[in-house]
């Protein structure tokens, strides 16, 4: 029987593969180039992968200078991930990537980072392809800043035409803003040997800063505990949030809430469990999940509970009614969210591109914290 993390391995270095006939395809055509562009707490990431080992140089130009910015690799490498500190916001830039006597050019745009802050959310896109592409299409023409995958990109990690099919979904749109991505229960387990991937963190629990709203992901593959890394680092991040007056902002797999068939699981309860306490001592305004495939919104207390679980794969029925339940709907659907110095606004596309749900959640985060709480 063959170990699971070694497929998983396996499948991830045949998707790094992918990418990098993407981006060298377009090389060798003098097409467009789309390498993996992601955000990893304050900095943002360019990625791809080679199969054969090189040295490359990326050149980057933001609008309205005259010079390029040269980054060059200090060795050959299969994966390269070039990591940009001191990018500014809300800017065009144009790239280079140099590789021997062979170039390609591209363009991305950088997020801003003063609110409101705008992202589009989807996922569990799975062997959905068409309504993936459809989704990605109508984000096309949807102004926001970057993308967030709430995982399960994939139904089985060992099957190289599903990461294919992902990674051509993709191809167009996860160089030009930053893509970031959720572990899923279908796409977990990222053994020690993927810590060669660049730019995709390996924990699968990570923190990406944008001015006033730090987005703090988690691995609910993952048990959770105080004790834990990853226990550690959610305290970590919840209590910088505190400190520098942010809206902290949770995104999980698993959701904490749900009126969909998974709402009562173990892992999901477990993670209820945990997970509130925080929840209500951090003021957080609004926790982001997938996996129960539908769209739904719950308000517990003073906590929004969203979950975009409508990327591709069968959409589930309605099975539980918990307390605070908004509304479910069982369809395929992108969410547009805004996150606001006083509020949180969302729009909820379907594939037709009709609106199904628009919704305006107040929150107080940023307000100065009475010396009662
Ligand atoms: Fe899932």
């Amino acid at each position: 029987m063959r170990n699971p993390s070694k497929r998983l391995c396996d499948c991830l270095r045949d998707w790094a593969f992918l990418a990098l006939i993407v981006v060298f395809g377009g090389m060798a055509k003098g097409n467009a180039v789309s390498p993996f562009l992601f955000l990893f707490e304050n900095t943002l990431k360019l990625s791809f992968y080679t199969a054969e080992s090189g040295r490359y140089t990326l050149s980057l130009l933001p609008e309205g200078q005259a010079a390029w910015k040269t980054f060059v690799e200090s060795e050959a490498t299969h994966t390269h991930s070039f990591a940009w500190t001191d990018w500014k916001p809300d800017q065009e830039v144009a790239f280079r990537l140099t590789h021997l006597s062979e170039s390609a050019n591209g363009r991305f745009h950088t997020p801003r980072v003063a609110l409101p802050v705008r992202a589009l959310l989807y996922g569990d896109s799975r062997w959905g392809h068409a309504v993936h592409q459809s989704i990605l299409s109508l984000a096309q023409t949807l102004e926001f800043d970057f993308f967030i995958n709430l995982g399960d990109v994939v139904n089985t990690p060992d099957d190289r035409s599903e990461w294919a099919m992902f990674t051509e979904s993709v191809r167009a749109v996860s160089g030009e803003r930053p893509y970031q991505l959720v572990l899923g229960n279908h796409d977990w387990e990222i053994p020690e040997a993927e810590k060669t991937i660049p730019g995709y963190p390996v924990e699968g629990y990570y923190t990406f800063v944008l001015g006033k709203t730090r987005w703090i992901v988690l691995n609910t593959n993952e048990r959770l505990s105080k004790s834990t890394d990853q226990g550690r680092f959610l305290l970590s991040e919840l209590q910088k949030t505190k400190a520098n007056r942010e809206i902290p902002i949770l995104i999980t797999h698993h959701p904490i809430f749900s009126a969909g068939p998974h709402g009562e699981e173990n892992v999901v309860k477990r993670l209820r469990e945990f997970l509130l306490p925080y929840i209500r001592e951090y003021r957080v305004p609004l926790v982001i999940s997938g996996h129960d495939h539908a769209y739904q919104k719950i308000i517990v207390e003073d906590t929004l509970y969203l979950i975009t679980a409508g990327g591709g794969a069968a959409c589930y029925p309605q099975t539980y009614e918990p307390e605070g339940l908004v509304c479910y709907y069982p369809v395929h659907h992108c969410v547009l969210l805004s996150v606001e110095e006083q509020g949180i606004q969302g729009i909820a596309y379907d594939t037709e591109r009709e609106v199904i749900d628009a919704f305006y959640f107040p929150h107080t985060a940023l307000d100065p914290i009475s010396p009662n709480h």
